[in-house]
């Protein structure tokens, strides 16, 4: 099961790379399916089918990742636009909704998706949900000052939060930006668009995994027969 998920994985940011033209400046998404796109992307730019490429990355993960396969760099101080963001995401509804932040990367990763003319959302077959929230925690990064009352606030949301540890790390995950992330179980999220605001206008809150009405395109990779396929929507 965990080779068929890597599978998917591995074809669909393969399928979003090839979309990638020259000339073109990149939101370089987190995670490790973002990763396959980013490695590609790369392999593309060594033999020269796509030129003149620049990467904007959403985490310090990315950074490491782009540097590694040799996709050059910039920053929101240099560029006025981005052309495509490829990135996954932890769960997609049927109107291209997602949650991110399972790697704690969401703000950033929000401010460079919703800049791009066209952002591809890639993913496996097992992210695809009817409703968000149903099998994925809300992530909601807080300033550290603020981690108490946030976290009652969520409590009076209808929310079950619990402030993420880290893994091979004593202690809480701390994100890129040095805030804490706040994991939170709602029992059905009806209205995505009202709980990301919601959320976002409590004091101390950064922002939140809810991305609404910013995904123009999903890939999702799907296996059939044994073979990896990926379809659109
Ligand atoms: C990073 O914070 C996330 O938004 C990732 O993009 C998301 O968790 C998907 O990651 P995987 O591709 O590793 O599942």
């Amino acid at each position: 099961m965990a080779d068929l998920v890597q599978l998917m994985k591995q074809e669909v940011g393969k399928a979003a790379a090839s979309r990638v033209k020259s000339n073109s400046i990149l939101g370089l998404g987190t995670g490790s399916t973002t990763a396959f796109a980013i490695q590609y992307i790369g392999e593309r730019l060594a033999k020269g089918e796509i030129t003149n490429i620049v990467g904007v990355p959403t985490s310090f993960g990315a950074e490491v990742l782009a540097k590694k396969y040799g996709i050059p760099l910039t920053t929101l101080d240099a560029v006025d636009h981005i052309d495509l963001a490829i990135d996954g995401a932890d769960e997609v509804d049927p109107q291209k909704n997602l949650i991110k932040g399972g790697g704690a990367a969401h703000t950033r990763e929000k401010v460079v998706d919703s800049l791009a003319d066209f952002f591809i959302v890639v993913v496996d077959g097992n992210k695809v949900v009817e409703k968000l929230g149903s099998t994925f925690l809300l992530p909601v990064e807080v300033i550290p000052m603020a981690l108490a009352p946030v976290t009652r606030h969520l409590e009076k949301l209808g929310g079950k939060p619990e402030l993420r540890m880290g893994i091979k790390k004593a202690g809480p995950v701390v994100t890129d930006q040095g805030n804490l992330v706040i994991d939170v179980k709602f029992d059905s999220i009806e209205n995505p668009a009202e709980l990301e605001s919601t959320i976002n206008n409590i004091p101390g809150v950064l922002d939140n995994g809810l991305f609404v009405a910013v995904a123009d395109l999903i890939l999702v990779g799907e296996i059939k027969d044994g073979q990896a396929t990926v379809r659109e929507f």
